[in-house]
């Protein structure tokens, strides 16, 4: 435990009655995942932090990959890549803390940059963001004159800078058919991610040009390993990210974003579910859900798992990690970024299975 009690006029965490009258609603909803002896730890870290959010007016915006502690005791919003962006965008508070990743700190920054946007730790990457670089994208453009450029939110805001709309795994099919219209082409160069890439082409008449990036949690699922998972829980169904391998949607029952997943929990309250994602999805939407039964394969995230309560109270009580972005490359990528919130979404991206096994089979041709 850090010795944030030490420090002249920070907070004493001990699990005082005070602390655990202010914590006795949060913890009725992680009681069934948290035991109470780790959670008399947790409990004054979850105090202390919702006093400085008050007292600082800051929000903290958390993505679906963090820890039930995060997700259900401190985070203001929760939600995917583009739930997050639009919640920055219309926050009236001061200070933003990102509990996710790096891009995504970054993301509200350029959307919000006269606000204060800590990330609490500076470690917390992506692959997929380092996959790739504005020099590289300046390259592309340079050998595919008249192609539109769009760029999944997992990317730097130099990268972001270099394209024209942005999308996620939630609006990638409706943003990739309305540039191409748009622009009047039949191809778009679609960055960083080859997976996504393909799962995108199969839902979809647009060329799609790719980069060879991939998220270093979901390229490790396997059509075996949902097999295998089948074999062992007949009847379980299966959800699975957009950036699994075209091989596992087309095993999967369904396949969406991180709030695609969760919502078609929350919707079909599914006997028995997998999520083929990152572990703590399945802990959140288990605790949002608590007649479904979750069979729990996962794969963890690294760079997720950087953000811890530690970390954010530290971030609040310090005002470290501020996101700072060169206010000429800000100003492109929010172009990007906001070409993308403004469009609306004709239909989800839920990237069927069957489109998928197609791709899948295509390449197996060639
Ligand atoms: P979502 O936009 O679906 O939340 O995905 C973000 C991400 O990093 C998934 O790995
Ligand atoms: Fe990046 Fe994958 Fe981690 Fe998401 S899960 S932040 S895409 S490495």
């Amino acid at each position: 435990m850090p010795a944030f009690g030490s420090e002249p006029g920070k907070f004493e965490l001990a699990y005082t009655r005070e602390v655990e009258a202010k914590t006795r609603d949060l913890y009725a909803r992680v009681a069934t995942f948290i035991p109470e002896a780790e959670w008399r730890l947790k409990a004054p870290l979850i105090a202390a932090i919702n006093d400085l959010k008050a007292e600082k007016n800051a929000v903290i915006l958390a993505h679906n990959y963090m820890t039930p502690d995060i997700y259900h005791c401190v985070g203001d919003f929760a939600g995917d890549s583009l739930q997050l962006a639009k919640e920055a965008a219309k926050t009236d508070a001061e200070v933003i803390v990102q509990a996710g990743v790096h891009f995504m700190a970054e993301t509200s920054k350029i959307l919000c940059p006269e606000k204060t946007v800590l990330i609490p730790d500076l470690r917390a990457g992506c692959s997929l963001a380092s996959s790739i670089t504005g020099a590289d994208v300046r390259l592309l453009k340079e050998r595919y004159p008249g192609v539109p450029v769009v760029t999944y939110v997992n990317t730097s805001a130099e990268v972001k800078a270099e394209s024209d709309i942005c999308c996620t795994s939630s609006n990638a099919v409706d943003i990739v058919e309305h540039i191409a219209a748009e622009w009047g082409v039949d191809k778009v160069i679609f960055l960083p991610d080859q997976y996504l890439a393909k799962n995108v082409a199969a839902m979809t008449n647009v060329r799609i040009i790719a980069w060879a990036g991939a998220c270093e949690v979901h390229e490790r699922f396997t059509a075996e390993d949902i097999r295998e998972l089948r074999e062992a829980n007949p009847g379980v169904i299966v959800l699975a990210h957009p950036e699994c391998p075209p091989e596992v949607l087309a095993e999967a029952d369904y396949a969406g974003s991180t709030s695609g997943m969760s919502n078609y929990v929350k919707e079909k309250q599914p006997n028995n579910v997998v999520l083929i994602t990152e572990c703590s999805m399945s802990d959140n939407v288990a605790l949002e859900n608590p007649k479904v039964h979750f069979v729990r394969p996962c794969n963890l995230c690294p760079h997720m798992k950087r953000i811890s309560l530690e970390g954010i109270l530290r971030a609040l009580q310090t005002m470290e990690h501020k996101v700072e972005i060169d206010p000429e490359i800000s100003a492109r990528a929010r172009l990007a970024i906001e070409r993308m919130i403004a469009l609306p979404l004709k239909r989800k991206s839920t990237y069927r299975a069957e489109h998928a096994a197609r791709v899948a089979a295509l390449e197996a041709r060639t």
